[in-house]
């Protein structure tokens, strides 16, 4: 794992999108993996800039998110689809037809669960997964005890992850409690993961992922099994790892240290 360390939330959500950016303008017709949250919001402000500016184009590339809500149709607004359209897609070029999420609001999510993973390995594998965590350690909604090997499938959440979303939900309504995500194996099959945590409710699963055991009561720490992984940290969310001087070392904020 590279581990990089930020001063700021702000700085660290900038790293994320110049991966993701770099990684566009070298293969234009990429497949990324998106994730929703609230972490994610700053790194496609940074990846709607370039675009402004001419800096890159997303028409050729192909995107596949993590996870929506059993029960939401796209249009609701605490969809995922919603989130991804506001957050990103209407600011950029992305293609409708190459832009891809589960459908919550099917009579089958289990048959759509099956068929987004067949997608997925149909158009894959995914060039770089974009993911954030829990508090919990999950990654997508893979919540804890999620099988090292499980691939898209309905998770019910945790009444701590319905808790932490229901700041996304108005007028009493209650986050779901099912969701359609993408599974452990799937995520593992990327060629390259890219994981944003920022903020000091994050420290704990952070520090479980990147330093404790692996275990499926902490899905992040899966990620050890992972060639190409680069977890992005600020201050805060870094505050609990055990061995957080030397990553400074290895990679001075955040910055490639020439070999000498
Ligand atoms: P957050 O969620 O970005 O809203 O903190 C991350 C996650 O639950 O994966």
């Amino acid at each position: 794992m590279k581990i990089l360390i930020f001063e700021t939330a702000a700085q660290a959500a900038e790293r994320a999108a110049h991966q993701i950016i770099d990684k566009v303008q070298a293969r234009p017709d990429c497949v990324l993996g998106l994730a929703t949250g609230g972490t994610m919001p700053p790194v496609y402000r940074h990846m709607a800039q370039a675009k402004a500016q001419g800096a890159v184009s997303y028409a050729l590339v192909t995107t596949f998110n993590l996870d929506e809500y059993v029960g939401l149709a796209p249009d609701h607004p605490c969809s995922y689809h919603h989130f991804m359209a506001q957050e990103l897609f209407d600011a950029t070029d992305f293609s409708p037809t190459r832009t891809h999420l589960p459908y919550g609001n099917t009579a089958d999510p289990a048959a759509e669960a099956t068929r987004y993973d067949a997608l997925i390995q149909s158009q894959g594998p995914i060039d770089l997964q974009l993911l954030g965590i829990g508090a919990n350690g999950h990654i997508g909604f893979n919540e804890p005890t999620s099988s090292f090997g499980s691939r898209t499938r309905i998770k019910t959440l945790t009444k701590a992850t319905r808790l932490a979303n229901q700041r996304f939900f108005q007028d009493g309504e209650a986050p779901p409690n099912y969701a359609i995500t993408v599974g452990i194996e799937t995520i593992l099959e990327s060629r390259e993961v890219v994981l944003l945590a920022t903020g000091i409710a994050k420290a704990r699963s952070v520090a479980d992922m990147v330093e404790g055991p692996l275990s499926a009561i902490c899905p992040a720490s899966a990620l050890q099994l992972h060639p190409a992984t680069t977890i992005i940290l600020d201050q805060d969310a870094a505050s609990l790892l055990k061995l957080k001087e030397y990553y400074f070392q290895v990679h001075p904020n955040g910055q490639e240290a020439p070999i000498v």
